[in-house]
């Protein structure tokens, strides 16, 4: 281990943390693939997190790999998983006067969710207590803050909809809270700057509409189950759809269906889907995801955008595609 490494491990290590060095982490991600951090720290609150920040080594976030693609030689400097505080619910209700509740009691209010805290056990809490408002998550994997990343979505809408605000921290370990305005939120996309880490966010929750929103779901959850391959390890959609039509569409049009690379392959139920089929390794990935984008630009004169975000170690010169 360098230095540099060492002497930051020694800092988290006084500020109550355990990173560990050369972390595995083909096992955290959807794809199963990609190598080792350098660090991997699991972090409680915002005074760690702070601490992390004056480490000066690179930080990447690890949500719930359901939406990254991590490079064979893995990550350098230290990946970081919110725990703690970080996964903590409470309500911003209107009809009491001031500070944050266990419970919301009036018609609407916030819901002050910590980045760390997965969707579907946000989504889970909400249901138990009739509380609605952010159907748009259902059958979303991953965590609040990686939704606000990339402002994630489903046909029943996106989350920067429901923003009130985003609480980041920036490199330099200054807090700021930010309005949906602020983040400028388009399709799959949001202006964050440059290496912050999203802490917490506020959303919109309504106990109105709470039937009718069990039902949306109900029925968005059965028509994934029947056209998404969710039983094998994926990232979900590959490409962002461009404007007015499909990515798997036109994946599909391209006769791309069951095509292979390496241990990689284009799901044969939904083609914007490229699944691991056992050994893939990251460059397998890429050279499908490459093959996708290139024959659907020939064919269609389309560029996809890819949807996954990509991270760690690559050969010069593949990203950004
Ligand atoms: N299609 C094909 N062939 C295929 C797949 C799709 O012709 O192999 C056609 C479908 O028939 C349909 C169109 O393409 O007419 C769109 O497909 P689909 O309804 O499955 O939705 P999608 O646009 O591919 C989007 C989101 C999904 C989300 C679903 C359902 C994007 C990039 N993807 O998929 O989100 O689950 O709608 O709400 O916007 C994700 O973001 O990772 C994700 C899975």
């Amino acid at each position: 281990m360098s230095w540099e490494l060492a002497g930051a491990s020694l800092k988290l290590i006084m500020a109550g943390m355990e990173p560990v060095k050369d972390a595995p982490l083909s096992k955290k991600g959807y794809w199963r693939v990609g190598g080792p951090a350098d660090l991997m720290v699991d972090v409680n609150d915002e005074s760690q997190l702070a601490t992390v920040m004056d480490t000066d080594l690179p930080v990447t976030v690890l949500g719930n790999g359901s939406n990254l693609l991590v490079a064979d030689s893995g990550i350098r400097g230290i990946v970081i998983r919110l725990r703690g505080t970080f996964r903590a619910l409470a309500f911003k209700d209107p009809s009491v006067p001031s500070g944050l509740t266990d419970t919301l009691n009036s018609e609407s209010g916030l819901a002050v969710v910590g980045a760390g805290m997965m969707n579907a056990v946000l989504l889970n809490k909400l249901d138990k207590m009739g509380v609605a408002g952010l159907g748009c998550l259902a059958g979303v994997p991953g965590t609040v803050g990686g939704a606000i990343r990339m402002n994630a979505g489903t046909r029943l809408g996106e989350i920067g909809s429901k923003v009130a605000f985003v609480r980041i921290m920036l490199p330099n370990g200054d807090i700021k809270n930010l309005t949906a305005d602020a983040l400028g939120f388009r399709y799959r996309w949001a202006s964050l700057p440059n290496g912050a880490v999203v802490t917490r966010v506020g959303l919109f929750v309504s106990k109105d509409g709470y039937d009718v929103e069990r039902e949306s779901i109900r029925e968005h959850l059965e028509y994934r189950k029947g056209s998404q391959p969710l039983d094998q390890p994926s990232c979900g959609s590959t490409f962002k759809n461009p404007p007015g039509d499909a990515a798997g569409r036109l994946i599909d049009a391209a006769g791309l269906k069951g095509a292979i690379e390496g241990g990689a392959k284009i799901s044969e139920k939904h083609a914007n889907f490229f699944v691991n089929t056992g050994n893939a390794t990251a460059m397998d990935l890429y050279r499908l995801i490459k093959r996708a984008q290139d024959t659907v630009a020939e064919q269609f004169g389309i560029k996809l955008e890819p949807e996954v975000h990509v991270v760690g170690d690559w050969p010069e010169g593949l990203w950004p595609l």
